[in-house]
């Protein structure tokens, strides 16, 4: 795991939005897993004002949503289609045909998870799956306990999520009970995942996340099996990581590297 941590909520934010513009870049008809929440909403700002002024292009980019509450429809004001139209979709250039978000009101659920994940494999797989990361550790709505090899599927909220998006709604009596949820099994086949998180709230499913056992108890933590995971945090959401220094080192390490100022590491040195 990598591990960014950086001053406050905007550096974290600019920092997000730099991976999927190097992504872009690279590539520009990349497949992007987006999430919800208030975590990412920085980053959509940063990427919405980077295609406003330097024109940064969504036209073939293909998205997909992590999870959806189940019995909202995609106008719904909380429904997470409505959240990432109003927040993000509206205001860039992508193709909404080419924007998918698990649909809340399909009754077959069974049906229209394994479609969603069929989708998402004729799309050629996720590319870049931005996650943010609840206060009992879940990644999207993959609650303590789910199966680390779960796939897109019917997930009941726990109470503590639902306490948590009670902002959201008005009050917890609002907040739906189910959700349809990428499993974590799918989120492991991205082929890079970036973790976000800001706030002293998430310290503790930040150190359990990267410092504590692999655990279906803390579903983020099985991100450490993955091989490309980067998580970009704030220094109030570092605070209970043990290793701190040592991550400090290795992006300093990384930014020499980056900059091929080779002999600042130590390389050359010995010839
Ligand atoms: P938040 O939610 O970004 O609103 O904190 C994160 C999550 O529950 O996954």
């Amino acid at each position: 795991m990598r591990v960014i941590i950086l001053p406050d909520a905007e550096a974290v934010a600019r920092r997000a939005a730099r991976f999927v513009v190097d992504l872009m870049a690279k590539k520009p008809a990349c497949v992007l897993g987006l999430a919800t929440g208030s975590t990412p909403l920085g980053a959509y700002r940063e990427l919405i004002r980077q295609h406003r002024e330097s024109g940064l292009d969504f036209s073939h980019v293909t998205t997909f949503n992590l999870d959806e509450y189940v019995g909202l429809g995609p106008s719904h004001p909380q429904s997470y289609r409505q959240f990432m139209q109003t927040n993000f979709f509206d205001q860039i250039n992508v193709d909404v045909n080419r924007t998918h978000v698990p649909d809340g009101r399909a009754l077959n659920f069974e049906h229209s998870c394994r479609l969603y994940e069929q989708r998402i494999a004729e799309a050629g797989g996720i590319d870049l799956q931005i996650l943010g990361i609840g206060t009992d550790g879940h990644i999207a709505f993959n609650e303590p306990g789910s199966s680390l090899g779960s796939r897109t599927r019917l997930k009941t909220l726990t109470s503590e999520t639902i306490r948590d998006n009670a902002r959201f709604f008005g009050s917890e009596e609002d907040v739906p009970r189910l959700a349809i949820t990428m499993g974590v099994g799918t989120i492991l086949e991205s082929r890079c995942c970036l973790l976000m998180a800001i706030g002293e709230s998430k310290a503790t499913a930040i150190r359990d996340t990267v410092e504590g056992p692999i655990t279906a108890q803390v579903t983020a933590s099985a991100l450490q099996l993955h091989r490309e995971v980067i998580v970009v945090v704030d220094e109030a959401a570092a605070n209970l990581l043990a290793r701190k220094d040592y991550y400090a080192e290795v992006e300093q390490a990384q930014t020499l590297l980056e900059a091929g100022d080779f002999r600042a590491l130590g390389i050359g040195k010995h010839a």
